[in-house]
């Protein structure tokens, strides 16, 4: 039996930390992880995360083995081909722009190709979009991709358990992410987990 493969992809939406944090969790989770990352995405892990290239050892958190990196620019890489069978792809962070090319069926890089195949073969695509306000044409956008399968999640995390830190404000739209994907964690960051507490 293969482990549950995972496709990653990091866009150049603002958000590289949720990136880094759904990243390690799904190493946690023993994942087989296809990581993909556009070139605004690689600018976005420098600018917040302080990463010089792809930082594997960071993103993991130490299990760099779980991780398989695939060139952008290679739409010929295995997440492009829908017979790579695999349990699910979350785009994390997403920008607009991705967002918009896959609304219209547009493979320009591996990413867009990855997220194409996924729709056409029904798996799961959980697009994490960062931007606000958003535009009718963004709406619209999320509308067509809900209307072909994709999941939008976007990063828009709840206050309702406290957050102490930006950690717990990660940490809950991480462990959301990986709800989506039907990844187990461990993270305390359900509603049900709280009830009865003072
Ligand atoms: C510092 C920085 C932050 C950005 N933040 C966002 C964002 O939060 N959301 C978004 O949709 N685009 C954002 N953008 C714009 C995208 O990076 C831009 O549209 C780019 O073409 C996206 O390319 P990609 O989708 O191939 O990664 C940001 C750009 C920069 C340089």
């Amino acid at each position: 039996m293969r482990k549950r493969r995972i496709i990653v992809a990091v866009t150049g939406a603002s958000g590289a930390i949720y990136a880094q944090r759904v990243v390690s969790l799904l190493a946690e989770a023993d994942c087989e992880v296809h990581l993909v990352v556009s070139k605004l995405g690689r600018r976005l892990l420098h600018d917040e995360l302080g990463h010089d290239g792809l930082d594997l050892e960071a993103l993991t958190d130490g299990r760099p083995e779980a991780v398989q990196v695939h060139s952008d620019g290679d739409v010929g890489a295995a997440p492009g081909s829908g017979s790579f069978v695999h349990e699910g792809m979350v785009i994390v962070p997403c920008s607009a722009n991705t967002l918009g090319r896959i609304a219209g069926g547009m493979t320009e890089n591996l990413v867009q190709r990855a997220a194409s195949c996924t729709l056409k073969e029904r798996r799961r695509l959980v697009i994490c979009h960062r931007e606000t306000p958003l535009s009718l044409i963004d709406i619209e956008n999320m509308a067509t991709v809900t209307r072909a399968g994709g999941i939008i999640a976007p990063m828009n995390p709840g206050f309702y358990l406290n957050p102490e830190s930006i950690g717990d404000l990660v940490d809950y739209m991480a462990a959301r992410v990986l709800d989506v994907l039907g990844v187990g964690h461990e993270l305390d960051v359900h509603w049900d987990e709280h009830l009865g507490r003072s």
